[in-house]
């Protein structure tokens, strides 16, 4: 891959400058779209904490991608303020500072579809670890990088924070809560210079997604995303919701606040209902 630099020559990607990172805590970081974050913040110089209650995933993990001078797993249920007390104050210790928290951490729940097949204790555990949780991360950050005046708050929503797809009604509420969170907070540091986004991904397939649908095989559930999808010929995968977050996260993005990021395809824009029904009626023979 090339590109063109300012004067015209050809500059290989491995030598295009790389984002500046610095010290990011990253929740829900040892599987899916969080590991993915985390690998792609390494690549660009970060320093990444990963915290999460998968430990022994975690640990392997943190071992795979490096020692702890630049990688540190925690446990850290993000449910508990104390735990998301502690992952914070680790990266300030370790690493001397915070400058990106992803609140990434996030559950399907378990349950049905209908509203009259879902229990409250299910609807509330959602809540609390989509939306509390990202709420103590988001919390427990500002109180060190509000200070210094610089850092971001990013969190995973999802394009059930734009519009229904057939999930939980548990789900939808706890991403459009997210979205609602991020901005009201965007609007809070903005004061203080820090910027607060969400990125809003389709349908990847991680474990999280193979655990929830009818079948757990990879390629099989790309397929359907790839089919269904309206941007054709690609696949959407947890590297290119790093790849946002890290954009996000960058300096280059440095007045981007407030901001619901789908990366989705052009999913949330379009109308399936035009083309199964009302399509027929405009159609010219
Ligand atoms: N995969 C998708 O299709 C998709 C689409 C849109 C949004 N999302 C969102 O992306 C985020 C990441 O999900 P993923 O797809 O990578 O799934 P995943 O299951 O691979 O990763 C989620 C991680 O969160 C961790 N986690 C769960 N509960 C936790 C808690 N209480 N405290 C700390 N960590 C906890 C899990 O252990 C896991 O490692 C979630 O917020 C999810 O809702 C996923």
């Amino acid at each position: 891959m090339y590109k063109e630099d300012t004067d015209g020559q050809e500059m290989k990607h491995s030598q295009i400058r790389k984002k500046k990172l610095k010290v990011a805590l990253i929740t829900g970081g040892a599987s899916g779209l969080g590991e993915s974050t985390a690998r792609l913040f390494l690549k660009h110089g970060a320093k990444v904490l990963i915290a999460d209650v998968q430990d022994e995933l975690g640990q392997s993990l943190r071992k795979e991608l490096g020692t702890l001078d630049i990688i540190t797993y925690i446990h850290c249920d993000v449910t508990c303020e104390m735990n998301v007390q502690n992952a914070v104050d680790l990266a300030v210790s370790r690493y001397g500072k915070l400058d990106i928290m992803f609140n990434n951490a996030g559950i399907s729940g378990v349950g049905g579809l209908r509203a009259i097949d879902s229990d409250g204790d299910s609807f509330k555990k959602v809540l609390d670890v989509n939306v509390v949780g990202g709420f103590f991360g988001a919390k427990l950050a500002a109180q060190v990088i509000v200070p210094v005046r610089k850092g971001c708050i990013l969190f995973t929503a999802s394009v059930a924070s734009l519009l229904c797809v057939s999930v939980a009604h548990a789900y939808t509420t706890s991403k459009h809560a997210i979205v609602g969170l991020a901005k009201s907070l965007s609007v809070e540091l903005g004061e203080y210079g820090i910027r607060v986004n969400c990125i809003s991904p389709h349908a990847v397939a991680t474990p999280m997604l193979l655990n929830w649908l009818v079948t757990s095989e990879k390629r099989k559930i790309e397929e359907i995303v790839l089919r269904n999808g309206v941007l054709k010929g690609t696949i959407l995968e947890a590297a290119d919701i790093a790849q946002a977050a890290l954009f996000l996260a960058s300096d280059e993005a440095k007045y981007v606040s407030g901001v619901n990021l789908p990366v989705d395809g052009a999913y949330t824009v379009n109308n399936q209902t035009w083309k199964i029904g009302l399509m027929e009626a405009f159609i010219v023979e």
